[in-house]
């Protein structure tokens, strides 16, 4: 079977295009919307050595893979960073570092330039320094608008990142002249997804549907008025839109994670589904288990799905939606994304919305993400 409008074979005979190298799942911030696993901290001293990781990257080239991400965590905490870098470039690999920043110097961009990276994408929270560290959980707002203007004024492209909730999107025209002052390419509001820390805090973060089409229309008003000077991405949470994303493009067709401890994920969030284990390129190659090991396996292609699913004739548009999700909201990777409207779980997303209709008294205090919280969890 293909996806529609694409020749990529979700049958395992697709190429893994994009490559995710989690270098590290440590990180100076505590992102309260943080993507990480909540027990981040168990793979602390398992990471993957210099060589362990070039490896993956030759091994990964030539399985076809195009384009990589160094990502965490904090990336650049790895010392090694700047070599990793290379190493790519050398390979061909179209590089791109996911960074907040924090930890970048003068000194170190420019090695990370000459090692031949193609571009950066640094994360914020706010344009307004109180909500940007309450959302980071820690001060970092002067030093990460420091480090934007330098990653600008050494002639990298970017993008900015800035996670969307309640907190920050009555500021999101306040964030698009932010970026439009640094000079960037591309601004991503990106609504946040609730997986791990932001699904532990979503009463907190999601934004009402009312916030939403504000944002949005400040969006495109913004848009006219910047022209092709920057491009602006936002997208409505699959929560209010009735239908989900079609996550990774279909799971194991052409995204592959590889975690700190080297686990192999579809997914960053794969983790998430305990049913399924995760063998590590310690101990296979990348192309068994990019082809054949069982978690890759488990839902590619639609022979997987239930009903509604089964019978929908938008599975080649969506894959089901996110296994993540679903096994996040009902416990059961295998079942449509409650992001559906079609959904016999849908309910809990409808739930979710009518608490962030909600009138607002402030509610309760963010949890910072925390080593130790997610003993004995995920
Ligand atoms: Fe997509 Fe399944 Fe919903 Fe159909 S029922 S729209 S395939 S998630
Ligand atoms: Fe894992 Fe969507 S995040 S399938």
């Amino acid at each position: 079977m293909t996806k529609a409008g694409s020749n990529l074979k979700l049958d395992g005979d697709g190429k893994p295009i994009w490559l995710l190298l989690e270098l590290t799942y440590q990180c100076p911030l505590k992102c309260a919307f943080c993507s990480n696993p909540l027990a981040f901290d168990q793979t602390r001293d398992q990471e993957l050595s210099t060589d362990e990781w070039k490896r993956v990257m030759r091994e990964a080239r030539a399985l076809g893979a195009l384009q990589i991400g160094f990502s965490g965590g904090e990336p650049t905490l790895r010392k090694d960073l700047e070599a990793l870098v290379g190493e790519a470039t050398d390979l061909g690999f179209y590089t791109n570092l996911i960074t907040s920043g924090i930890g970048l110097t003068v000194r170190r961009l420019e090695a990370l330039r000459d090692a031949g990276l193609k571009h950066i994408q640094l994360g914020f929270q706010s344009s307004d320094r109180h909500t940007a560290n309450l959302l980071a959980g820690v001060d970092s707002f002067d030093r990460k608008l420091a480090i934007a203007k330098e990653i600008k004024a050494l002639g990298f492209p970017m993008v900015l990142n800035v996670p969307i909730t309640r907190q920050n999107i009555a500021q999101v025209p306040d964030i698009i002249r932010l970026a439009s002052r640094l000079g960037v390419e591309y601004l991503e509001l990106a609504n946040v997804q609730y997986y791990n820390w932001a699904l532990v805090n979503r009463e907190q973060l999601l934004p009402s549907r009312a916030e939403l089409e504000r944002a949005e229309a400040e969006v495109n008003r913004a848009r006219d008025q910047l022209g092709d000077s920057m491009t602006i991405f936002f997208v409505i949470p699959d929560y209010y839109e009735g239908r989900p994303k079609a996550c990774m493009n279909g799971w194991g067709s052409i995204h592959l994670t590889i975690a700190p401890d080297g686990a192999a994920l579809p997914c960053s969030q794969a983790r998430s589904i305990d049913s399924l284990s995760f063998p590590s390129v310690r101990d296979h190659s990348l192309s068994w288990l990019w082809h054949q090991s069982p978690a890759f396996q488990a839902f590619r292609g639609d022979s997987w799905m239930r009903e509604p699913c089964r019978s929908c004739d938008e599975r080649e548009r969506d894959f089901g939606g996110c296994r993540c999700q679903a096994m996040l909201l009902t416990g059961d990777a295998r079942n449509t994304d409650p992001a559906c409207s079609k959904s016999p779980h849908h309910g809990i997303v409808r739930q979710a919305i009518a608490q962030a209709e909600q009138p607002r008294d402030g509610g309760g205090p963010l949890i910072a993400r925390d080593a130790g919280f997610g003993c004995g969890g995920k």
